[in-house]
């Protein structure tokens, strides 16, 4: 199966300069209209590209708006799996993204090959895999999901049929945990959502015993075992926003304290600290994003994600087979 590409802009496209005096907020919405085109932004994504965006969400979330969106283009400010799955659900779409090179350590952790093999010594278990994976791992997996649905989407699986779930060990040790199940890891970890040291946490907690601990599933254990409440991108930010607490630690990508601080300005988000000085909670490859790279895309229509049909028909069925699974759960995320 021929893997996916990006149709990438010629060297130097991304260092061409931007007249400075250019109001890129107005100049996107102008092209938004022109070329009929939507930005799909992720939560992770830096304040300003939030704020062009038509839409913000988690993985779920963005993943609906693109099965439906009746745009022409696809702006998609996240990740490159992210964009992928956009194409795999809306082929006729066109789908560019602001930085070709926004990848992700968790769905580099499971190269397509290792992942075969790893497969085939265990043909009786049935393959769950995190979206947060490329097209060709999708293509290898009975279904995808979320952390928005991954409870329905195990649950939706007989509790004798063996499970192998890829490529988080710790959402998966976490489900396994809420499910009783014994699924199999594959050994993928999100580089973001490792780094917060349990020390510091605590001490922190020390200082705000206010504050609730709130955290996303693809941190480690020792973290998730201190937390107040557990959940996805979206569901921490509805959390945020029912909780009558005042003040929250937020264990998961920095990005989305400007949501939570938009929707509700009186309360304190404090991040969670990291375990070391020189990394902090910022997925570097969300943020290889710009402004300034959205302007560019919109208008040259650079890079785009291109896809082999075969392989996007075989991602597609465990996609679809997720989508079917949240819409009858009534999951939004
Ligand atoms: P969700 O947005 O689905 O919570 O996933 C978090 C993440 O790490 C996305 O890259
Ligand atoms: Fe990947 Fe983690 Fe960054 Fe999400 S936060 S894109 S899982 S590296």
């Amino acid at each position: 199966m021929v893997a996916a590409q990006t149709l990438l802009p010629e060297a130097g496209f991304l260092d061409k300069e931007i007249d400075p005096s250019l109001d890129l907020f107005a100049e996107i919405e102008k092209i938004k209209k022109q070329k009929n085109a939507v930005i799909l932004a992720h939560y992770y994504q830096e304040p300003d590209i939030q704020d062009v965006a038509d839409y913000i969400g988690d993985s779920l979330g963005l993943a609906q708006k693109a099965a439906k969106t009746d745009a022409d283009i696809i702006l998609f400010a996240g990740v490159h799996f992210m964009a992928e799955t956009a194409k795999i659900l809306n082929p006729s779409k066109k789908v560019i993204v602001p930085d070709w090179k926004a990848g992700c350590s968790l769905a580099d952790s499971a190269p397509p090959e290792l992942f075969r093999q790893f497969r085939a010594k265990h043909p009786d278990h049935l393959v769950i895999s995190y979206i947060n994976c490329t097209a060709e791992i999708k293509a290898q997996s009975d279904i995808i999901c979320t952390s928005s649905n991954a409870l329905a989407v195990i649950e939706s699986v007989p509790a004798d049929q063996p499970i192998l779930f890829a490529p988080d060990k710790n959402l998966g040790a976490y489900l396994n945990k809420k499910t009783g199940r014994n699924m199999l890891l594959w050994n993928g970890a999100c580089m973001v959502h490792e780094i917060f040291s349990r020390e510091k946490i605590i001490r922190l907690q020390h200082r705000h015993p206010e504050a609730l601990l709130i955290a996303h599933p693809e941190c480690e254990d020792a973290v998730l075992a201190l937390a107040d409440y557990i959940g996805s991108t979206t569901q921490l930010l509805q959390f945020s926003q029912s909780s009558p607490n005042p003040s929250f630690i937020v264990a998961t990508e920095s990005g989305i304290l400007h949501q939570m601080q938009k929707l509700s300005p009186d309360k304190t988000f404090i991040p969670a600290p990291p375990n070391n000085l020189c990394a902090c909670n910022d997925c570097p490859h969300m943020k290889l994003n710009t402004l300034e790279k959205v302007y560019l895309a919109l208008l040259y229509e650079i890079p785009e994600i291109q896809m082999d049909e075969t392989l996007r028909l075989a991602a597609k069925i465990p996609m679809d087979r997720m989508m079917e699974i949240s819409r009858m759960a009534g999951l939004v995320g």
